[in-house]
């Protein structure tokens, strides 16, 4: 129906044109035009000359002060999988929008599929609908997982006016949509999956949610370089996202808040994929640590404060003669930082790498982004190139600036006690991370405070 309405809509100017154009015929940008049913959605052709338009609707909307609107807070409903509603911050909020992306097989059906037993269990009416696999996929999946006499509703529909009809019919406190890739909507004539189609579809599902109550998980794929297929624009319009991290090799899979409006951001949970589905492990800081029977060189444990836990990551360095032009390779941290921090181990610390192959990586699949991983990141690269290992429990944590400085992490003290109670003895941190003089020491743990960069390498050659 309606395909005549289907409108292409420049997201350079609001141009619009009847058909695809690779060009826009307003502004003359390229690839700019995106598939809109014509007067639905925000940015679409009838809001180009809105002020003149729109001018008869003034007063149509009721205007209210902050103070006059009450303040409500959200009511949340615990999935049960402890993990999983530490990132969405105490549970699944009615009326949210939650998407959750990660690589095929790591393990968001599986884990939606617990959850929204799990909710169904506690008396919450759950409907799955899986555009990817058929029904009996679904319920072979949920005999795995033994999850028996599940009352989960499963719905196998691609085209979004069906969905929402169910929806619409059914009411139930928790749908999950897997994928919202696999969703299309008949209004519009670009391929599902599409950005298109992929907009539109969460479009509406996020109406639905707002006004139903119900809350909506969708699930999205992501693409090689990490991101969520095409719609990033998804991102800004739900309230939640989650990703999976994690090496698919490893049995520790991580789900992440990107961003929550319900709740912490970079908030992690953290489960093992086992034989009868995902478990939460509640007591996570050591899984990230390879067993080295000996201290090896180019290996340094990492600190990490992911959401509000510390964790200790092995970072592995190798550094190799390299041909004409060398090169930065990072697994888990950011390869741009790696970058600069060769140049501040260069000037600084006297450490050159220019002529090597550098390569970085977060032991376990784990993805760093806190800058409190520079100093153990120099110290592994430091320790590679000299082909000495650093002292057998020894842990490091601190930013590193442009001009050699190390500045302090956020909550050293919290994870200076982790490290000793995992047994770690000698630390190199931040001077500003370290206990204050005449401050309760840390029982077994040697902290060596340093201000600088080249003080960290000097402490270390004592440590040889
Ligand atoms: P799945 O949830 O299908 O991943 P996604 O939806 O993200 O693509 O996970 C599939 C993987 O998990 C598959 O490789 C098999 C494994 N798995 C287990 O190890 N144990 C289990 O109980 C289940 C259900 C899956
Ligand atoms: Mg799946």
């Amino acid at each position: 129906m309606a395909k005549d309405k289907t409108l292409f809509v420049c997201s350079e100017c609001g141009g619009t044109s009847p058909k695809w154009l690779g060009k826009c015929p307003s502004c003359g940008a390229w690839n700019t035009l995106v598939e809109q049913v014509a007067g639905a959605g925000a940015g679409g052709a009838a809001n180009n000359r809105f002020g003149t338009q729109f001018a008869s609707l003034a007063g149509a909307s009721e205007l209210s002060t902050l103070s006059e609107i009450e303040a409500t807070d959200v009511a949340r409903t615990p999935t049960g999988l402890d993990e999983l509603d530490r990132v969405l911050g105490g549970g699944i909020v009615s009326g949210g929008v939650t998407l959750i992306g990660g690589d095929p097989g790591i393990g968001k059906s599986t884990l939606l599929l617990q959850a929204v037993d799990a909710l169904q269990r506690a008396g919450q009416n759950a409907l799955y609908v899986t555009g990817e696999e058929s029904g009996s996929q679904v319920a072979l999946r949920s005999k795995r997982l033994g999850l028996d006499h599940s009352q989960v509703q499963v719905l196998a529909e691609i085209q979004l006016e069906k969905i929402i009809a169910t929806l619409d019919a059914t009411r139930p406190a928790i749908a999950v949509i897997d994928s919202i890739q696999t969703v299309y909507s008949d209004q519009l004539t670009s391929a599902p999956g599409s950005v298109a189609q992929v907009r539109e579809c969460a479009a509406h599902l996020t109406r639905f949610a707002k006004t139903s109550g119900t809350a909506v998980v969708l699930v999205g794929h992501v693409t090689k370089e990490g991101a969520l297929a095409g719609p990033r624009v998804l991102e800004h319009m739900v309230d939640t996202v989650l990703y999976f991290e994690g090496d698919t090799h490893s049995s520790f899979r991580l789900v992440r808040a990107i961003k929550n409006r319900f709740g912490a951001v970079n908030e992690i949970g953290v489960f093992a994929m086992t034989e009868r589905g995902l478990k939460g492990v509640t007591n996570p800081s050591a899984i990230f640590l390879s067993q080295h029977a000996e201290p090896v060189p180019g290996s340094v444990v990492l600190v990490t404060l992911e959401g509000t836990r510390p964790m200790l990551v092995e970072i592995q360095a190798l550094v190799d003669n390299g041909g004409p032009s060398p090169r930065r390779l990072s697994v888990g941290l950011d390869r741009d930082r790696l970058a600069m921090l060769l140049a501040v181990l260069h000037r600084h610390a006297g450490v050159a790498c220019m002529d090597q192959d550098v390569f970085v990586n977060a032991v376990g699949g784990v993805r760093i982004s806190e800058p409190a991983a520079d100093l153990a990141v120099m110290l592994a690269i430091t320790s590679s190139l000299r082909g000495k290992p650093l002292p057998k429990g020894f842990i490091a944590f601190g930013e590193v600036g442009l001009a050699g400085e190390v500045r302090p992490a956020p909550r050293g003290q919290e994870r200076l006690r982790e490290a000793a109670k995992l047994g770690f003895s000698v630390a190199v941190v931040p001077k500003a991370n370290a206990p204050r003089k005449g401050a309760k020491e840390i029982e077994g743990l040697t902290i060596h405070a340093v201000d600088r960069i080249e003080e960290a390498m000097d402490v270390v050659r004592r440590l040889d």
